[in-house]
């Protein structure tokens, strides 16, 4: 079956993703504040040969010429995330005209170009002043975070209608505060919790702050997502996998939903209990406009009776010996049908959006071209898929690739290329590759 666009809709939104530390560079630039990934960077042995995101793709400084690239490709929505840090270097206080004269003149040049803007307000790079203060792990957040949204809507809302809250709370929580593998790099049962119920309040707490200054506004959050299939049909496995799915799938949504957190699965979440106050279980509830679907891979999980808490781990797509992507990440496409059937089958959902899908190969440069048919054929299967479960009835309304250019992959450095877009880290120069070539044209 040849896919066109045709076959999702005139209203459906096509774009590509990115994110404010993986591309922009410019740490120091601008007057701009650390962010805990700044300083988080800097710290020996965390990411994958020492490398940072002090210049990544020097987005800061190549922004037009990247956005002009993108209109020459057809792609007439880019979502981006504003940093924090870079407009206000503490996080609360004073604000840097600079950081909001980057943002404005990113939002005028896309606009010109007829690039509908779409802003992420936290991929990931708190100020590292907060950080101080306790992070994610301090309830006041909640209060930092409505005042840093309320700047950005009075900024920039004239201009910008499409916002969404958080990127996967779920991956920030757990990799920067239970396992340490990312910015904050903190550890522990009680830092996770603590951050996730935090994180799950601030995001209808933005979602909130953006609602009552612009009412014509779409506002959503975005979750990283996998089907999730029990290794063997055997109980064990079979509970063990619904542990999984309750920790990485639904832990965010539910609660945002009015459902609550999973605890019935998972019931060390009852811990979660020590964080609550009067009317947040209501405070966590809010109608989004939308929800953001992130997916790459699924996950097979078998019982693990030594693994704290969970009794279930990963069967590796390695150990599986199936195709894999440069994460190491099963190639496995039908997952995007699995997680919008799930996350549609929940009463009152709002439409769906995939917000990230992509996958990173080891392309190489081989005359002054970089081919590289793994891409096509994922991103295509994928699409695909997303057909199926539209005719199935879910109501998936976008799909944005991530990502436009390679850049920063946090831990693992610059190795995992997930760009439609070459980015050769050296000379900064840029080669579309033919997957970039081939949504051009998909788009045309
Ligand atoms: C997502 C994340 C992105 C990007 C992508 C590929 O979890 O939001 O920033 O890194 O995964 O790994």
């Amino acid at each position: 079956m040849l896919l066109t666009k045709d076959a999702f809709g005139e209203d459906f939104t096509w774009g590509v993703s990115t994110a404010a530390y993986q591309i922009e560079g410019a740490h120091n630039q601008g007057g701009k504040g650390h962010s805990i990934w700044d300083i988080f960077v800097k710290k020996k042995n965390k990411i994958f040969q020492n490398q940072h995101g002090d210049t990544a793709c020097d987005f800061y400084n190549r922004y037009t010429q990247d956005l002009y690239l993108m209109y020459s490709l057809n792609i007439p929505n880019y979502r981006f995330s504003i940093s924090w840090s870079r407009i206000l270097p503490n996080g609360i206080g004073e604000v840097s005209e600079d950081g909001i004269d980057f943002y404005n003149r990113l939002i005028d040049f896309s606009l010109e170009l007829g690039i509908t803007p779409w802003v992420t307000l936290y991929h990931w790079d708190l100020p590292d002043a907060l950080e101080k203060k306790g992070g994610w792990v301090n309830r006041d957040i909640k209060e930092w975070f409505g005042n840093y949204v309320s700047l950005c809507v009075a900024y920039f809302g004239d201009r910008v209608k499409n916002w969404m809250v958080l990127n996967e709370p779920m991956v920030f929580s757990a990799a920067g505060y239970f396992f340490g593998v990312h910015a904050p790099g903190r550890k522990g049962l009680d830092n996770f919790l603590a951050a996730t119920h935090h994180a799950a309040l601030t995001q209808t707490q933005g979602a909130r702050v953006i609602k009552s200054m612009q009412k014509d506004s779409n506002v959503g959050t975005t979750f990283s997502c996998s089907h999730i299939e029990p290794f063997r049909m055997k109980e064990k496995d079979i509970l063990a996998a619904r542990r999984v799915d309750a920790l990485l799938n639904r832990l965010f949504i539910e609660p945002l939903l009015g459902l609550g957190y999973p605890t019935a699965d998972i019931k060390t979440l009852n811990r979660i209990e020590k964080y609550m106050k009067q009317n947040d279980e209501k405070d966590l509830i809010f109608n989004m406009d939308f929800i953001g679907v992130q997916n790459y891979t699924r996950e097979i999980i078998r019982h693990a009776t030594f693994v704290p808490f969970l009794q279930a781990k990963i069967v590796s797509a390695k150990e599986r010996k199936v195709e894999m992507t440069a994460m190491n990440w099963e190639v496995y496409p039908e997952s995007m049908y699995h997680v919008l059937r799930k996350f549609s089958a929940y009463p009152n959902m709002p439409p769906l959006i995939i917000t990230e899908n992509g996958a990173a190969f080891p392309d190489q440069v081989e005359n002054n071209q970089v081919d590289d048919p793994q891409r096509i054929k994922y991103l295509q299967h994928t699409l695909e898929q997303v057909i199926r479960a539209k005719q199935e009835g879910v109501k998936v309304n976008g799909y944005f690739v991530w990502t436009f250019l390679d850049n920063f992959e946090w831990a693992e450095g610059y190795h995992p290329r997930f760009g439609l877009v070459y980015v050769d880290f050296q000379t900064q120069k840029r080669i579309v590759k033919s997957s970039g070539h081939w949504y051009a044209n998909f788009l045309k």
